[in-house]
């Protein structure tokens, strides 16, 4: 991946920061964007001093139109062109059933996770049909594929995601760009602690087993094999994968019931 332009939304932490690491590691150069500075600016300093890679740091939130538009803009002023795109920023919102959902945390989600994801896709897309190249991966959930209890939102935007990831896939692959959604299941990252915190918040730690129990792999998931996922897709080694959801989550998806 020498020289290829790597633009990463939600970069700072968790699946961002992971497939950060993961083209670092293939000798990408990055394109880091958080709404958190602080944790962006660690997230940058920790990557320079284990890999020899080059970054641009933008702080940004993605659900704001106008500063997506500034992050693309950066990007092809420094380094000239845009590669691969990890439109991975998202919040999963708290946990209540569909009625007695906070509507301003409602709106909230989806601004994040539909029209963060929609924005960013806007914006990229014109530079990578220049390009006549482009890999995206849009980052949607199990979430997007089926229902979660207590997240409605959380559960509509990903599926917005995914559906919206089939639409670019069919109007852009004429222009060499491919653009997938992956669909992690329970990836053990600062998101997903947090809401273990929710569902039991006196020990975490019982909810995280539970939840593991049920997984085919009896295990949560590793932020690095979402990382090594999604640097393949974002790859030339990508060359036919396009408009597809793919789920990285142990199986968990496939499964009816909850056999033990
Ligand atoms: N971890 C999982 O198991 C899992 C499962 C399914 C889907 N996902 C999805 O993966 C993506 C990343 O999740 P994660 O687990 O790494 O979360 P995380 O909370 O650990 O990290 C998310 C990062 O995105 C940033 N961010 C959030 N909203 C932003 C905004 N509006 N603008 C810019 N930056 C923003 C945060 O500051 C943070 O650095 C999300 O879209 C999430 O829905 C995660």
């Amino acid at each position: 991946m020498k020289d290829q332009v790597m633009i990463i939304t939600g970069a700072a932490m968790g699946l961002g920061y992971a497939a950060a690491e993961a083209l670092a590691k293939k000798g990408a150069k990055l394109v880091l964007v958080d709404y958190n500075e602080k944790a962006l600016k660690e997230a940058e300093e920790k990557l320079k001093s284990t890999y020899q890679v080059e970054i641009l740091s933008v702080t940004a939130d993605v659900s704001k139109e106008e500063q997506v538009k500034n992050y693309v803009e950066e990007t092809v002023t420094k380094f000239g062109k845009i590669d691969g795109f990890y439109n991975n920023a998202g919040i999963e919102g708290k946990q209540a059933g569909l009625t007695d959902y906070d509507l301003d945390i409602f709106k909230k989600v989806i601004d994040i996770n539909l029209m963060g994801v929609y924005y960013g896709m806007r914006y990229v897309i014109p530079v990578m049909q220049k390009q006549k190249f482009g890999r995206i991966v849009n980052v949607a959930s199990v979430g997007g594929i089926r229902g979660v209890v207590n997240q409605t939102p959380y559960v509509a935007s990903k599926h917005a995601v995914s559906g919206m990831t089939k639409n670019a896939g069919l109007e852009y692959g004429k222009d060499g760009i491919l653009t997938n959604a992956i669909a992690p299941g329970a990836i053990l990252t600062p998101m997903v602690a947090e809401a273990f915190k929710q569902v039991n918040p006196d020990d975490p730690k019982v909810a995280e087993a539970e939840y593991a129990k049920r997984n085919p792999t009896k295990a949560l998931g590793d932020p690095k094999d979402v990382g090594s996922l999604v640097a393949f897709l974002l790859s030339k080694e990508n060359g036919y994968v396009n408009g597809q959801t793919i789920a990285i989550d142990g199986g968990e998806s496939n499964m009816y019931g909850n056999p033990e």
